[in-house]
């Protein structure tokens, strides 16, 4: 599945993006790069019911509660005490009051819903959520997170589904390592040099084999 945000997908983003990165506990936050194309879908898509693994801070709890295409069902699960005190600070009432947050999150597995987008933000890969998909859904990974779309495949196989995800990528920067600074005529010198991937994000639909 590809997802191509547009510029009132990017405008919306940064603007969210530039409000959090500057909050309490911002350093795990979603990138404007994932914003953007959780957007897109909250615009192509318009899921009614939206299932958000890791609400953090409340970045992607802001966006879905804010957006304009607003899914009717928002569960959010966060158990951090820190991060759930920010996320009442960080979100407003009027927006909070469409999120059901979920704080003790292996509670989401006896669920009785089917979820029409998975955000998948935290590091609970052991859930079995399969349960809370259906053809169609959408799972959106924020980062990376190997592991958690490895099990994601695993656990929607045993019931005869597939999800293929495909990578959103932001693409790679040139890292620079100082192992040791020389100076010659004022000049530093990098003594190792290696490309980076840019945190991206990466997002696929829930199919039957
Ligand atoms: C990647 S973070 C989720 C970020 C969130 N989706 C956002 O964009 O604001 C994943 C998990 O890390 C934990 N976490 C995030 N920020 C934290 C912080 N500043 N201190 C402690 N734990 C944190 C929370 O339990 C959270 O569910």
């Amino acid at each position: 599945m590809i997802v191509e945000p547009r510029q009132e997908d990017w405008i919306l983003a940064r603007k969210i993006h530039d409000t959090f990165r500057k909050k309490p506990g911002a350093q795990h936050i979603a990138s404007a790069f994932a914003l953007a194309h959780l957007s897109r879908i909250l615009n192509t898509e318009k899921p009614r019911k939206v299932l958000e693994l890791g609400a953090g801070i409340g970045t992607i709890t802001y966006l879905l509660a804010s957006h304009p295409c607003a899914p009717g069902k928002i569960v959010s699960t966060e158990e951090n005490a820190f991060c759930l005190g920010q996320l009442e600070r960080n979100i407003p009432p009027e927006y909070m009051s469409k999120v059901d947050l979920v704080t003790v999150p292996e509670e989401i597995v006896h669920l009785d819903e089917r979820f029409d987008l998975v955000i998948f933000d935290s590091s609970h890969d052991e859930f079995d959520i399969s349960n809370l998909l259906k053809e169609g859904a959408i799972c959106f990974v924020e980062g990376s997170r190997k592991p958690t779309r490895k099990s994601i495949r695993e656990k929607l196989e045993r019931i005869g589904m597939r999800c293929d995800f495909t990578n959103h990528t932001q693409g790679r920067k040139l890292v620079h390592v100082y192992t040791r600074r020389w100076n010659i005529l004022g000049l530093s010198i990098p003594k190792i040099r290696f490309f980076k991937s840019i945190k991206g994000c990466w997002i696929g639909r829930v199919e039957r084999i």
